[in-house]
């Protein structure tokens, strides 16, 4: 026994330290070193009680959800806009002249409303903090001049304000040509063709601009609400189809399909939020087909 425990002494005591250094520790509290002689195993060899590892399994902190802010969100589609929004899941504010609606849906009460005039810059700044995305919907009539100032030089001082946060991504919706309309409501026309010029050169890679022809819904005016889509649904099961006609001469444009308020907001959530979203001009049968997809 005595000269065996001295053979053993011995042994490991000639062994190199490489050999003894690098034991793997098995599952059953045994040790194991891949170049030990069976001799060497008699020292490496009794159980020893390791308690085994767990791994801890930690849960990814959940994704902050993509901040949108629409301009004009108390508006006809901007409300449609927001509604989309949070549907999806995104954190939605607003920003128009006079704050919150004063309506009482739900969903009004879920989206952040800031106060501001996108004709007045400096009073949209603090509303772009920590925004992934704008989608303007602000535009509007009256006289050349005041079509040329909300649907362009207001979305202009949006665009550069949202090129100047760093913001990636900025929809605006914009309208089709209508022709003859267009003669007539020049300062509108003008207005949305400049503010479109600009968001294509500030916004290369991630503007996208809407031409919806009419646009039909629920609209409320006031403490009222005007089923336009009693007109427009039948008008675009109509003319849906019809895209010849709208390259005849003068009257053509008129004939552009009307679209639901909601496949515009549909189609302005996912071109806002989507980065593979094809930047460019999106028309009326675009926005058709992109509001049927999933
Ligand atoms: N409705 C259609 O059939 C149709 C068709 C084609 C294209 N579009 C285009 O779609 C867009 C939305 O149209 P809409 O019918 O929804 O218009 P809307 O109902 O009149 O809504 C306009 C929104 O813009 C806000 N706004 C107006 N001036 C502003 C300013 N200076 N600064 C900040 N916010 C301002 C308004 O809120 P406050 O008044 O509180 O500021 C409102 O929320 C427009 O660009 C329009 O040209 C509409």
């Amino acid at each position: 026994m005595r000269s065996a425990l001295s053979h053993l002494i011995r042994s490991s005591s000639s062994a190199s330290p490489s050999r003894l250094s690098s034991p793997v520790l098995l599952k059953n509290g045994k040790a194991f070193s891949s170049d030990a002689t069976p001799r060497d195993s008699r020292l490496v060899d009794e159980p020893f009680k390791v308690e085994e590892a767990e791994p801890v399994k930690v849960p990814p902190p959940p994704p902050s959800p993509d901040k949108l802010l629409v301009l004009g969100g108390s508006g006809f589609v901007g409300s449609h806009v927001c509604k989309e929004a949070l549907e999806r899941g995104f954190v939605v504010s607003s920003l128009n002249r006079s704050g919150k609606p004063s309506i009482s849906e739900s969903w009004a009460d879920k989206v952040i409303w800031n106060q501001g005039n996108l004709l007045e810059p400096a009073s949209l700044e603090d509303s772009m903090d920590g925004v992934s995305a704008v989608v303007s919907c602000v535009g509007g009539f009256g006289s050349n001049s005041q079509m040329f100032k909300l649907n362009g030089t207001a979305n202009i001082n949006a665009i550069r304000a949202a090129a100047e946060k760093g913001i990636k991504r900025f929809v605006y919706v914009s309208a089709a040509d209508f022709g003859l309309v267009n003669y007539l409501l020049q300062g509108y026309y003008e207005g949305k063709r400049a503010a479109e010029a600009e968001l294509l050169s500030k916004f290369t890679y991630g503007g996208v601009i809407l031409r919806p022809g009419f646009i039909h819904g629920t609209r409320r005016v006031g403490s009222m609400n005007i089923p336009l889509g009693l007109v427009g649904s039948p008008m675009q099961m109509v003319l849906q189809n019809a895209k010849p006609l709208t390259r005849l001469p003068l009257v053509g444009p008129m004939l552009t399909p009307p679209v639901s308020a909601a496949s515009v907001a549909k189609v302005a959530v996912r071109a806002a939020t989507d980065p593979v979203f094809p930047p460019g001009i999106v028309d009326v049968y675009g926005i058709m087909r992109y509001s049927e997809q999933k």
